[in-house]
């Protein structure tokens, strides 16, 4: 494609409403017009798109199912402003604009023979579920697999299903939790960060990422430190403001770092030297 800001047309052909309510999320399941482009359309879990609503606006949201998944591209949107509230009017069969993927994505490959330790909050369980369902779709190139999540109540739980799912298997563990008692919850109760001070995943030959809200990651890091992760073991992803995400319009700078470009996934270590962090 010559000019980098044409989206390619896609229809919606399923939708899952994931949560309910105000901060109600659903997951749209693309697939684009042009056979070919879906055929050839690749990608690396923790990569982006964006989607474009016609007369509405765009914005650039994970690809959360995964690249192993060839025949259609998942999108998991929460209501927020704008654009995501339209989207969330759409029906199945309406058609949108998809451009990318965009941004670097988690580099799986060099996890290879690893534990994986998952901690993620809320729609920041969007571009990792991208990635378990990579490693699913791989499982024996990877060892120990931990998902750690969480929401505020089992009714914002992202994906709930598939995990409960997921919690039947013996080759994943899977720790949910909520931040308050509920009747008939019989997991954890509490913040993500407490629950993997709990759970307490060796660190020897493994890799942590987290995604969620900024002040989750910050406190989910500071316990992965203190059970002797180093700053190389730790990935996460930035969501700063994108408008162009090609590196054009300036929007999501870190200093000199376009993180549409650079990101927005990083490791600890890289994301100090960026933000001049000690
Ligand atoms: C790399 C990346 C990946 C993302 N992945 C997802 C995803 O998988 N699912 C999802 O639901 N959302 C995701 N987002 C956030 C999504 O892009 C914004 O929610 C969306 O652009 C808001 O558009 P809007 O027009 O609905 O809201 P607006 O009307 O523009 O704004 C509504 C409210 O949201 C705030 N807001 C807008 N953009 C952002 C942002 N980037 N970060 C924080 N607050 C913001 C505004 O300040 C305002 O308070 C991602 C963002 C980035 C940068
Ligand atoms: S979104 Fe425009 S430079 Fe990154």
């Amino acid at each position: 494609m010559n000019n980098p800001y044409q989206p390619w047309l896609a229809t919606i052909d399923k939708i899952t409403e994931e949560v309910k309510g105000a901060r109600a999320i659903k997951t749209f399941q693309l697939k684009f017009l042009d056979r070919e482009v879906q055929q050839h359309f690749s990608f690396q879990p923790g990569q982006c798109v964006m989607v474009g609503l016609f007369g509405v606006g765009e914005c650039m949201v994970a690809i959360s199912s995964s690249p192993t998944k060839k025949e259609s591209l998942e999108v998991s949107i929460m209501k927020q402003g704008k654009v995501t509230s339209a989207f969330h009017e759409y029906q199945q069969g309406d058609i949108v604009g998809v451009r990318g993927p965009y941004g670097n994505g988690f580099n799986v490959d060099s996890w290879l023979g690893k534990n994986i330790v998952f901690i993620g909050g809320g729609i920041g369980q969007a571009p990792l579920r991208s990635v378990i369902n990579y490693i699913i779709d791989n499982r024996r190139r990877y060892r120990n697999l931990d998902i750690i999540y969480g929401a505020r109540s089992s009714s914002e739980l992202c994906f709930k299903n598939e995990l409960f799912e997921l919690e039947k298997r013996d080759d994943v563990h899977v720790h949910l939790s909520i931040d308050h008692e509920e009747e008939a919850w019989n997991r954890y109760v509490g913040f993500v960060p407490d629950n993997l001070l709990k759970i307490a995943p060796p660190s020897h030959n493994t890799i942590a990422v987290t995604c969620g809200p900024p002040v989750m990651i910050q406190f989910v890091i500071k316990n992965l430190l203190h059970l002797g992760f180093t700053d190389e073991q730790i990935y996460t992803t930035l969501e700063m403001r994108m408008k162009c995400g090609i590196g054009k319009c300036g929007r999501c700078n870190i200093g000199n770092v376009y993180v549409c470009k650079e990101g927005p996934v990083f490791s600890y270590k890289k994301l100090k030297s960026i933000t001049g962090e000690r």
